[in-house]
Order: structure tokens, then C-alpha cells, then sequence
């Protein structure tokens, strides 16, 4: 016999929603969350207690292992509604094979289909009036799982929370950005973490990221831990170029293996344009700027969907990418995604999940 519906989940609705307080024409990324979140406890080797509470502060130990060694991981997903209300989730089962695999390179547990993707169509359903329907918005979806077991010795913990939280969400960032081609610091080595969305590979930027905002720049690009020479990925999305005809990526395991970079490679297959995933480095992409073989440049993520990117900075010089307008692969590529994704046309990949 099957085994099905093994985790019940229990509903604990909240008494008093906050969703009167919501601005939805004036949202910022990530500031308020939905009134409900998905929690679930891992113990002696199995996933217990899922249930939907209202979103709310979690107890945690002072020597719960998560803060001090780092086990920590997540996803950015996001949900849309259709202008007919139906609640459409953009391809979260490649989130749920990424997250698993974050988790093992972790050592974590893997949070099973029926918990992360039935929790998350159980939440959203509990939570649907959060998920808003203005052009450009929508609400992220932010499941993460950290390490609870209270103890100081370095070895995997014991216990395990997976949480799913959510947030109704404008743009990440709402103009173009410059970069600036970081050649001294790594995010990444070949053996690394550098695949894992975990929480470590964001904090790590955080300092490098500032020296480039101090610089006047908006984000850096990360470039390879060996020889600072090939491109990887920028602090907050993966990078897409069109160089000549073809539409390249960086590609390899020191870089996040994204859903929407996935996504719009595929895209770019299908529309007959030439798709590469493979080694870029600063030095191509700065000749191409140059001589105008490269037209377009953006940071493509869950967060940032599709931003295009104004300026690159390298070795104290500035590269002007083509004006925004003219983009027309990027242009296109946005266009269609958001279309598809608030079922405005339709999905003939099967990439809504419908809640
Ligand atoms: C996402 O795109 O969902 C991310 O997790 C990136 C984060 C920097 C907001």
C-alpha cells in the first residue's frame, strides 16, 4: 500500500489579521509578512508536527546550532493571482529539488514533497487574500529550514525546523543596476558551497558588497575563486548576457543553479536564439561591450525576475551597456514571463502550479 497523506496538517487560524494594514499599491520586498506560516519539526529521524500558525516569533536555544555553524537554508519562490483569482505558483517543484539538495550538501534532512510543496499550496490557500494582484507585485514565498539541536559540538544536528513564511512583495529592484567586477574576494571555490542556497553565501557578500556601494556601484559580480577571470554570478541573481546572437550564462557548481536562469534559457531555446551555458570571462564580456557584440546584460532571480544591468565596472573603469529600450531579448523574455505568470496567456510548460 502507498503511503500517502503521512503528514496531516493542522490549521491554527490567526484571531486578528493584519491584512487591513497592507499598502498593497506601495509594497517593498520582503517587509510584511502574511498572517499564517508553515512550520514542521524534525526529531529522532522524521518530519512531525506540521502545521499552519499564525506568523509569529519562534523560541530558539541560546546554543541552537544553527547560529553558530551555520546550518541554515532557503528558497525564494513566488506566487501570483490570475485576473480570474486563481493563485499560481511559478515552478516551485524545481525549488523543492534544490532546496534537497542544499540540504545534503548540509548535511540536513530533506523536507519531503508532501510537507514543501503541500504546505506550500495549504498555505497559500490559508493565506490567498495576501497574494496580490497589482501589476508587478507578488507574494514571495520564503520556505528555509536551520538546525535547532541545542549543543556546541560541530557535527549535524539532531534537529531540524523547516519554515515557510510569506510576503506580499514589489519589486526588488525597481531601476536598472551597475555592477562592479569584484577581483579580489570569492564566493565560491570548485568542492565549495557555492550550488547551496544557504544562508552563508548571502552573508559573505554583505562586506564586499558594501565596499562596491561605496563605490557608487549596486551590486558586485562575482567572478571565480582561482583567478578572479570568469564571471559567476551577481550578490542577489544569477547573470545572463546575449552576446552576438547567442544567450549565455556562466554555468558550474560554484554558482546557484536559479529557477528563473533556467527558465528563460530554456526560453531562449525555444525561440531559436543560440542557449550556452558556459564559461564567461570578464575580459569576453568587457571586448564585447566594447566592440558591441554584447547588447544586453541582466541579473536574472526570483527576487530580481529580470533586471537589467546599466553599467559594469572593472579595474576602476566604467562599461556602458546599450540603452534598456533596444533590449529586445530581455525585454521579451520579461514580458512573456509576466504574462505567463499571471495567466494572461497560456502556460504551455506546465510551470503554474495552481493552488
Ligand atoms: C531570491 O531571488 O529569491 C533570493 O533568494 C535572492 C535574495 C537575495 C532575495
Amino acid at each position: 500500500m502507498s503511503e500517502t497523506n503521512t503528514y496531516l496538517i493542522r490549521v491554527e487560524p490567526t484571531k486578528q489579521s493584519r491584512l487591513s494594514q497592507v499598502d498593497f499599491n506601495n509594497l517593498k520586498f520582503g517587509q510584511i509578512m502574511s498572517d499564517h506560516m508553515l512550520v514542521a519539526n524534525y526529531e529522532d529521524g522524521a518530519w512531525t508536527d506540521v502545521s499552519i500558525v499564525p506568523y509569529g516569533d519562534l523560541t530558539i536555544s541560546p546554543s541552537m546550532s544553527a547560529l553558530h555553524y551555520g546550518q541554515s537554508i532557503f528558497e525564494g519562490v513566488k506566487g501570483y493571482k490570475f485576473p480570474d483569482g486563481t493563485v499560481s505558483i511559478f515552478r516551485p517543484d524545481k525549488n523543492w529539488e534544490r532546496f534537497n539538495k542544499s540540504a545534503a550538501r548540509l548535511q540536513m534532512p530533506e523536507v519531503p514533497e508532501e510537507i514543501f510543496m503541500g504546505g506550500l499550496k495549504e498555505l497559500l490557500q490559508v493565506d490567498e487574500a495576501w497574494v496580490p494582484s497589482v501589476e508587478g507585485t507578488s507574494l514571495y514565498i520564503r520556505p528555509f529550514m536551520f538546525a535547532t539541536e541545542a549543543a556546541l559540538g560541530v557535527h549535524p544536528s539532531a534537529s531540524y525546523k523547516f519554515v515557510i513564511i510569506t510576503c506580499p512583495v514589489g519589486a526588488y529592484y525597481s531601476k536598472p543596476i551597475s555592477l562592479k567586477v569584484e577581483t579580489y574576494y570569492t564566493r565560491a571555490a570548485d568542492g565549495g558551497v557555492g550550488f547551496s542556497k544557504n544562508a552563508g553565501n548571502y552573508a559573505l557578500s554583505l562586506y564586499p558588497t558594501q565596499l562596491a556601494n561605496q563605490e557608487g556601484y549596486d551590486q558586485i559580480m562575482w567572478t571565480d575563486a582561482a583567478e578572479h577571470k570568469y564571471i559567476e554570478e551577481a550578490g542577489t541573481a544569477n547573470l545572463i548576457f546575449r552576446i552576438g546572437d547567442t544567450i549565455i550564462t556562466p554555468h558550474g557548481d560554484t554558482i546557484l543553479h536559479g529557477v528563473t536562469r533556467r527558465t528563460i534559457m530554456e526560453l531562449a531555446e525555444k525561440w531559436g536564439f543560440k542557449a550556452e551555458q558556459r564559461k564567461v570571462s570578464v575580459q569576453e564580456l568587457i571586448d564585447g561591450i566594447k566592440n558591441g557584440s554584447v547588447s544586453e546584460a541582466f541579473a536574472a532571480g526570483t527576487a530580481a525576475t529580470v533586471t537589467h544591468i546599466s553599467k559594469i565596472g572593472f579595474e576602476g573603469q566604467d562599461y556602458d551597456l546599450p540603452p534598456v529600450e533596444g533590449r529586445e531579448f530581455s525585454n521579451k523574455v520579461l514580458d512573456y514571463l509576466n504574462q505567463l505568470r499571471y495567466g494572461k496567456i497560456e502556460d504551455p510548460f506546465g510551470w503554474n502550479f495552481i493552488v
